[in-house]
Parts: structure tokens; sequence; C-alpha cells
């Protein structure tokens, strides 16, 4: 089991997403630091041509694991959605998320103040 240390993850956790050979997106994990060390946060994005075409339900549910395996430290992992971004919130309950809370007025896109929404998984015991 890996652990991480004050230069950071022994491996690497960002990766560039490809679909049929194509920079798509990318996906990574944020390891924290301090009295953190236990959380780790996911992030994920795709460029809009691939969305709904299944990629992040597929993907994201097996990088959930990876992390698991690969950071025996790990407690938990946060994730955040923009409130609006329905498909993202429905990718990381199908990846075990469970919604945590609704934070308002936290970013702004497009000239609109939008709430985040803040998910968690457990590690499975
Ligand atoms: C998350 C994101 C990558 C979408 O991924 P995706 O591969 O297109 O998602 P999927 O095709 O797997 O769809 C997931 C679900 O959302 C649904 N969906 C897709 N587009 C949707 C839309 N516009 N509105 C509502 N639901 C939608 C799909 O039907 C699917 O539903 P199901 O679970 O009932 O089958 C995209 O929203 C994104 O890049 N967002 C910006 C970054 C972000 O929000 N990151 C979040 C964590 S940091």
């Amino acid at each position: 089991m890996l652990k991480t240390g004050s230069q950071g993850p022994a491996i690497s956790t960002n990766f560039a997403v490809a679909f049929k050979d194509e920079a798509s997106g990318s996906i990574g994990l944020e390891v924290q630091n301090g009295v953190y060390f236990r959380t780790a946060k996911v992030g994920y994005w795709l460029g809009l041509e691939h969305w709904g075409k299944g990629i992040m339900s597929r993907l994201v549910p097996p990088f959930v694991q990876w992390a698991w395996e690969s950071f025996d430290v790990l407690g938990r992992l946060n994730a955040e959605t923009a409130e609006t971004n329905l498909a993202s919130g429905k990718v990381l309950h199908k990846a075990g998320f469970k919604f945590e809370g609704r934070r308002p007025d936290v970013v702004c896109k497009n000239r609109a103040i939008l709430a985040v929404l803040m998910w968690g998984a457990m590690k499975p015991r």
C-alpha cells in the first residue's frame, strides 16, 4: 500500500481521459495535508462534446476503487458539483458518494452565482 508524505503522493494521481484515442477530459485525486491527511478530493471534467456518453459513469467507480486500494491511509473522499450539474451528481451517486450538503453562492459561471453540492464517500469496511 502507498502512503502519502510531505512530498505528496508517491504515484501519479491526475490522469487524462481518452475516448476513442482522443483527449477528452481528466480525472484526479488531490490528497489533503495536515490534519486532513486521511481525506482526498476527487475531481473530473469532460469536454462538452463528450457529455452524455456514459464515460464518467463508467470511469469514476473504478477510479474510486483504485483510490481506496492505492492509498491505504485514506478514510474519506470528497467531491463538489455545481448545483445545476445534475449529470455530475448522478455520476458521484453511482460511484458510492452520498449528498452531504449545499453551499450557496460559491461559484460564478456565465454571470450566474451558483451553489455547490458537497458529496462524500467513506472507505468501505
Ligand atoms: C460530470 C461530467 C463529466 C458528465 O459526465 P458524463 O460522462 O457526461 O456523464 P454520464 O454520461 O455518465 O451521465 C451520468 C448521468 O447523468 C445523466 N445526464 C447526462 N446529461 C445530463 C443533463 N444534461 N441533465 C441531467 N442528467 C444528465 C445521464 O443520463 C446519466 O444518468 P443515469 O445515471 O440515470 O444513467 C460533466 O458534467 C462535467 O465535465 N462537469 C464539469 C465538471 C464537474 O462537474 N465535475 C464534478 C466533480 S469535480
